[in-house]
């Protein structure tokens, strides 16, 4: 049996496990951070100009010190302030993206079409599979080779070459990808003439670097609708842009105070960015109420099951789906959650099972009948959202609740144990000694 030791808010590298105490009611407030999602891409913006990139409410979490780690590697100069980073990509050094860090985050595929737009070439490893699935990026590889450039498989990296720069292209996408609509904006950003980019995902994220993108003076028409028409230009500036709030652990924390029978007021956020979830969690007994910089949640009675489907945006959020399964493990009755964005995205499920949960999984949708209260157990986190999932249950458990394999915990939520002791939360975390 390990023995605890006891930590205090995520000092060690690791390994470290979460252990939760729950039932208490969350009571307070807490601020959102910079989004996560989009942070990662405006800092790959950087790679498109010469000139400084400002970014404000950048969030300190394991991904975005990742994204800095491999934008340092080709080069770019990187100046951290508080939750402000300047990126400085006058000198880029090298176009390759290696294998150790791409395997550790997806997200670093960004890199690929600036690099090629800017450079005419670009090595970025192929991301491998991941915990949820196969995950290919097989349409950001067909819409840059629409721009003209080429892309091949040398020895496990993408290579893309437009030697010439890319060229502007009339392109849609086979399946909704944020990824792609990212990687092909900020490529066609720079690339010479019309693009116009159909079936594109429209997540905030989208628009908020669009908005980043036009501040260095790029000219792109549509984010946040299926079609993006982007007129290249020669060159961009530097800029200085906000993050906009983080969505998802918005809607974490909103469904954090519901399980709990709480009260949160969520600050440096808005109840826009969340419009599905906001009306899957009005269904199932919550009020919000609007406030000057943010919003107030809690539960108006019982909860009760509602049936979700994950979707694009605006759709609801399959990054959410982990969460609200939590939500629907105590509702009166039943819910059945229908996952359409990734084949493997129930890792949670039989880990919530362990906390005791009911919940049956009939391929992509998995049924959850609501038990009276959910028990403590020890748990292991598998991804990004099924670690808050996992979080969120043992807030709302009875007795204690220990979260191993943080390092996903920490890709995406910025002090989260802090945001959760200020609400009354008995959380902490614990150096595990084998
Ligand atoms: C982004 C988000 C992630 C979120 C996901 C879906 C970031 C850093 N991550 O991930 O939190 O869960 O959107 O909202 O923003 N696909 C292909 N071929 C491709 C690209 C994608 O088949 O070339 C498939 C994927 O396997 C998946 C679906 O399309 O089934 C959606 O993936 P995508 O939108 O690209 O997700 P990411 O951008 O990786």
């Amino acid at each position: 049996m390990p023995t605890l030791q006891k930590g205090g808010g995520g000092g060690w590298p690791m390994p470290t496990v979460l252990k939760i105490h729950g039932g208490n009611p969350l009571k307070g407030t807490i601020e959102i951070s910079g989004a996560k999602n989009s942070a990662l891409p405006l800092m790959v913006a950087c790679l498109l100009t010469d000139k400084p990139l400002t970014l404000t409410n950048v969030p300190n979490l394991a991904d975005i010190r990742t994204i800095a780690q491999l934008l340092g590697l080709l080069g770019v100069e990187c100046i951290e302030k508080g939750d402000m980073r300047t990126l400085n990509a006058a000198n880029i050094t090298s176009t390759t993206a290696p294998y150790d860090l791409v395997k550790t985050m997806r997200a670093s595929v960004l890199v690929l079409g600036p690099l090629v737009a800017r450079y005419g070439i670009a090595r970025v490893s192929l991301p491998g599979g991941c915990a949820l699935g196969a995950r290919a990026v097989d349409v950001h590889l067909e819409g840059l080779q629409a721009l003209g450039a080429t892309c091949e498989l040398e020895e496990g990296y993408i290579v893309a070459k437009a030697p010439r720069g890319l060229h502007g292209a009339h392109f849609t996408m086979r399946v909704v990808s944020v990824g792609a609509t990212e990687n092909l904006m900020l490529a066609a950003s720079i690339a010479d003439g019309q693009t116009v980019l159909r079936n594109v995902a429209r997540e905030p994220e989208i628009v908020d670097l669009a908005n980043c993108l036009n501040a260095m003076g790029a000219n792109i028409q549509g984010a946040g609708t299926d079609t993006i028409t982007i007129e290249g230009v020669k060159t961009l500036n530097g800029a200085t842009h906000k993050v906009i709030p983080d969505r998802l652990e918005t809607g974490s924390y909103a469904i954090a105070s519901l399980i709990t029978g709480g009260d949160v007021t969520l600050t440096n956020t808005s109840l826009e960015c969340l419009p599905m979830v906001r009306e899957t969690l009005e269904k199932a007994g919550a009020v919000f109420e609007d406030s000057a910089n943010g919003f107030r949640v809690y539960q108006n009675g019982p909860i009760h099951g509602v049936d979700v489907m994950t979707e694009p945006y605006p759709g609801f959020a399959t990054d959410l789906q982990a969460p609200f399964m939590a939500l629907m493990g105590i509702c009166e009755g039943a819910a059945m959650i229908t996952e359409t964005i990734f084949e493997n995205r129930f890792m949670h499920v039989p880990e919530l099972a362990r906390m005791g949960a009911n919940i049956q999984v009939h391929g992509a949708s998995a049924m959850v009948r609501g038990i009276k209260h959910l028990s403590g157990a020890p748990v292991m986190a598998t991804d990004i959202r099924a670690s808050i999932g996992l979080v969120i249950a043992g807030l709302a458990a009875k007795g204690d609740t220990t979260i191993s394999r943080l390092y996903h915990l920490d890709r995406g939520y910025e002090n989260l144990e802090a945001k959760l002791q200020a609400c009354g939360a008995v959380i902490e975390r614990h150096r595990v000694d084998a």
